[in-house]
């Protein structure tokens, strides 16, 4: 295979933990996580988000780190080759494919949320002075149903995520995750400490951590699975393809907890950033997809020193959206390159305007847009790539995956991997055979039977 010979790695654990931990860090957490703890009722929603994420998630993680690792190719490579050496069937390679298909598929709307993001820092520098709920609501409106400026929006944000991919993994990843995470983590730190002083904090910790059972439901319960996985970066490759770039003396299950930590960290550090201003300012939390977009915008209106703060939440998101970006354009240019040999830089030019392209649909299937009124199952476009990959591919993806690496690979195998102790080693290894997938087989199938039956 060309490419193999070059397959790049990270030049230092500091570097693929901060590429890994930038993967992981995104929209996820900033923009979905807040507003659906917000409309799942709060503190129930993060507590069982925080279940998943370390007893489903975390092991999941490591699997796809050591499949990486191991097969040091591409996901669709590097299953293949492994089901391979350990005599199971070639089925097994079709977790790489769903990777690096869902995977395309997200950063075709990654990239158009992420774009509106960068269009709202664009507006942040000027304030948004006289915003209230009706003028805010109205300008998104507006914005995401303008046929042109979207598009621009999607098509500058993609052309960063390229311009870094197309560099390489040292060249490229490397540099842009070394200098764009400090900058993250120091933003959300001080729009924390500014909301904290400023804001409502006591409402905001009461919101999120008071947990109201009866909040939950079934579509919450599963809704919180999506966002486990989503937010720690699984099954779409992105996790895989960096670790295959991995070396042997890395530990990969230490690397996991702190991958998995700062992810769940920054989340709840950008809800302590968020709701309290939304909270001080009378604000409704559960306001969808427009807590970003149009509550937010209204405090920063409001308050002293509006633009400058407002600058720098869009500023953070713009950040926490290209690092995640990069990763997942990364597996299908890994993918290709490695099949065809050609010029990386080509092929991520060639996959970033495919991307580009079917993201127009989603830019365009906003309400009141050009395809605003197309619905597929009764979805726009966006929502429903959002849908098959976040509940359907992710948490199947992720269950084959915990499966394999459950009952398929030989314990020496995946004992060299991990190179756990022993006791450990048992606790991982129960909760890839059993938890994950019975954990993810449940909620799915009730998914399911709610879908069909009601
Ligand atoms: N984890 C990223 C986020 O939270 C999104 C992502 C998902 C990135 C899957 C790569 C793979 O925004």
């Amino acid at each position: 295979m060309a490419g193999l010979s070059q397959h790049a790695h990270w030049s230092s654990r500091w570097t693929f933990l901060l590429a890994a931990v930038g993967s992981a860090v995104g929209l996820g957490n900033i923009w979905k996580f807040p507003y659906e703890a917000g409309e799942g009722g709060g503190g129930a929603f993060v507590l069982v988000y925080l279940a998943f994420v370390f007893a489903v998630g975390l092991p999941v993680l490591i699997a796809e780190l050591s499949l990486g690792r191991r097969g040091q190719l591409s996901p669709i490579g590097s299953m293949a080759k492994i089901a391979n050496e350990e005599g199971r069937s070639k089925a097994w390679g079709l977790i790489g494919w769903s990777g690096v298909v869902g995977g395309f598929i997200v950063i075709s709307f990654y990239s158009v949320v992420g774009g509106w993001v960068l269009a709202y820092l664009v507006k942040a520098m000027s304030g948004f002075s006289g915003y209230d709920a009706a003028i805010s609501t109205q300008t998104f409106g507006t914005f995401v149903a303008d046929p042109v400026s979207p598009i621009i929006a999607h098509f500058a944000f993609l052309a960063i995520t390229i311009g870094i991919v197309a560099r390489g993994v040292t060249g490229g990843l490397e540099k842009a995750v070394t200098f764009l995470m400090p900058a993250l983590f120091a933003l959300l730190v001080g729009m924390m400490i500014y909301s904290g002083i400023t804001g409502d904090f006591g409402a905001a910790v009461n919101f999120l951590f008071n947990p109201d059972f009866a909040k939950l439901t079934i579509e919450t319960v599963l809704q919180a699975l999506g966002l486990a996985f989503f937010s720690l970066s699984l099954a779409l490759g992105s996790i895989m393809t960096y670790g295959s770039y991995l070396t042997k003396e890395m530990n990969i299950p230490r690397s996991a907890v702190i991958i998995a930590a700062a992810d769940s960290g920054v989340a709840l550090m950008a809800g302590l950033a968020i709701f309290p201003i939304v909270f001080a300012f009378g604000l409704e939390p559960g306001q969808s997809v427009g807590l970003v977009f149009t509550t937010l915008p209204i405090a920063f209106g409001q308050m002293t020193g509006g633009a400058i703060v407002g600058t720098m939440f869009f500023f953070l998101l713009t950040v926490a959206a290209v690092t995640s970006s990069i990763s997942l354009l990364e597996p299908a240019v890994s993918y290709v390159e490695e099949r065809t040999g050609i010029d990386r830089k080509k092929v991520a030019l060639f996959i970033g305007a495919a991307a580009f392209a079917l993201g127009t649909l989603s830019a365009w299937g906003q309400g009141g847009n050009l395809l605003g009124d197309v619905k597929i199952l009764g979805l726009d476009f966006m929502s429903f790539k959002d849908y098959i990959t976040n509940n359907i591919l992710m948490p199947l993806g992720g269950m084959f995956i915990a499966i394999f690496v459950g009952w398929f690979i030989s314990r020496k195998t995946m004992m060299e991997e991990l190179a756990m102790e022993e006791g450990t080693f048992k606790i991982w290894l129960f909760l890839v055979r059993f938890v994950c997938p019975v954990a993810i087989g449940a909620v799915f199938i009730s998914i399911l039977y709610n879908t069909i039956i009601a």
